[in-house]
């Protein structure tokens, strides 16, 4: 049996016929129960308002299920248990009455998660008919992105949410915050001396972040496209692993210890003027290209689109940040769908040693770099100089990798959905790998200056064909520094 524990709860969940509720969520309480990690008195409601008959609702939350988990994983006592767990109410999230059937069937249990995974909009009117149904003070309340389009909009929802569920039961979901090696970032950083010495601009020379999408918009237009890629993946889970990287130790593990360092981050970022933007921020939209030797449509060409829309689909940019840490070591950062390939890697570029005593040609080897690995492959590798075998090499230099592969050293262990980990976190009140309400203003705050300048400019995204690694004036944009991204073929 697992070691760790969680209370019995009524799990409830708003939007429990939604896309993220189908692939991700119901996985995800899957393998928690699978994991013998749900309290065996726990229940999960899928709460919805579409028409058709429970019986329905709950065949088609089972398909899913069975889609989306691995066969080898859907071993039937496992599926019968969590199926017996589940039930379907009919809520109209607007309609205060539904939340009366929803207090009956919630009875007296004493702890209840609720999922807002629905559109931020209505983020307020479920608090509020949740707590005139009595049913608040026994709820933590778990929000997922987009938390509002702007800084004006996100403090909209946060102070709906505010006036019923007090900040310490609020759990606003970053997914990459779930993810196995992002948390492995703070072991990293922390519980190695060996790093922290050297993390500063003493010994970095600059700092990559790339979060690649080899998929397009999947059928998201409708929502994509008042997005974009800034909002959609910059304001939050980019500047998330960009805080984790940059922040000062924290006092010790609790959630606010860690926050109130990530915040401090976010505060030392450098606002962009008119002409920085120009210089060190690229917006592009993918036209029409090949992805897996595939044609696949262009932005403008996807169901569904509207063929004027301006809106980003790539952002590649310099963010640098005014501290005594970081001073001097630009953080590049770049994002985009229809990528040649699904990547989400750190690289953190160490300098070069201050005197140089190897043949003037290899120079521009000599460099360490630390790898980290999101996605595929999570792991973490570091690039170190060595010397070249054999006799007939002399002091000929090669870099070579010092590699930790999860899946091969840990064999024995799945590594988890980021959500798997999240819905975890939320049933023990533990809310570490949430965001706090000021974290999430900060990053609108510097995200919506560079939406304000992009306007003011004026100036189209530039296009880059799908399959590609974005427009050209991203690779001027970090070569004009004298560097390059790293791997990129
Ligand atoms: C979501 C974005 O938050 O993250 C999506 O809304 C994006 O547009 C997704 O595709 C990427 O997540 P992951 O875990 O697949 O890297």
């Amino acid at each position: 049996m697992p070691s760790i524990s969680t209370e019995p709860c009524t799990f409830a969940l708003f939007g429990a016929l939604g896309d993220l509720a189908l692939r991700k969520l119901f996985p995800a309480l899957y393998q928690l129960d699978r994991a013998g990690l749900v309290h065996e008195n726990s229940r999960i409601l899928a709460l919805a308002r579409e028409a058709g008959t429970v019986q329905e609702h709950l065949a088609n939350i089972e398909e899913h299920l069975r889609k989306y988990v691995n066969d080898t994983q859907l071993e039937p006592e496992h599926v019968d248990r969590f199926l017996a767990r589940l039930s379907y109410v009919h809520v109209d999230f607007l309609r205060p009455e539904d939340y009366h059937t929803l207090a009956e069937v919630v009875g007296d249990a004493e702890l209840m998660i609720a999922y807002f995974a629905t559109p931020a909009a209505v983020y307020g009117a479920i608090c509020e008919n949740l707590a005139r149904a009595g049913l608040v003070e026994r709820t933590r309340a778990v929000l997922e992105k987009p938390i509002g389009h702007s800084l004006e909009s996100s403090r909209r929802v946060n102070a709906a949410v505010a006036q019923f569920f007090p900040e310490n039961r609020v759990y606003r979901i970053d997914h990459y915050l779930g993810k196995e090696t992002v948390q492995n970032l703070i072991a990293l950083r922390f519980a190695n001396s060996l790093f922290e010495t050297q993390w500063n601009q003493n010994y970095i020379s600059h700092v990559e972040i790339t979060v690649a999408e080899k998929v397009g918009i999947e059928g998201r237009w409708g929502y994509f496209d008042q997005a974009g890629q800034l909002r959609d993946m910059i304001q939050n889970h980019l500047l998330q692993l960009l805080c984790l990287i940059a922040m000062d130790p924290p006092a010790d593990l609790s959630a606010d210890s860690i926050r109130d360092e990530k915040v401090k981050v976010l505060k030392a970022l450098a606002p962009f003027s008119a002409e920085s933007l120009h210089q060190q921020v690229v917006r592009g939209q993918y036209i029409a290209g090949y992805s897996e030797g595939r044609p696949v449509p262009g932005y403008l060409e996807e169901e569904n689109s509207n063929t004027q829309s301006d809106t980003e689909t790539f952002v590649a940019l310099r963010a640098d940040i005014r501290n005594w840490r970081w001073a001097g070591v630009p953080f590049y950062l770049r994002t985009g769908k229809r990528m040649p390939q699904k990547l989400s890697q750190i690289v953190i570029h160490f300098k070069e040693p201050p005197h140089y005593i190897f043949a003037p040609e290899q120079r521009m080897q000599i460099s360490n770099k630390l790898i980290i690995r999101l996605q595929p492959d999570e792991g973490i590798s570091l690039r170190v100089m060595t010397k070249d075998q054999g006799l007939d090499k002399g002091m000929q230099l090669r870099s070579g990798p010092l590699q930790l592969n999860f899946s091969d050293t840990y064999r024995s262990a799945r590594i988890p959905d980021a959500y798997e980990r999240l819905l975890l976190e939320v049933m023990q009140g533990n809310q570490n790998l949430f965001v706090r309400e000021d974290e999430i203003e900060y990053a609108w705050k510097w995200c919506d200056q560079l939406i304000a300048g992009w306007k003011k400019s004026g100036d189209a995204p530039k296009p880059y064909a799908a399959g590609s690694w974005g427009p050209m004036s991203s690779i001027a944009l970090i070569t004009r520094d004298g560097r390059s991204w790293y791997g990129d073929i």
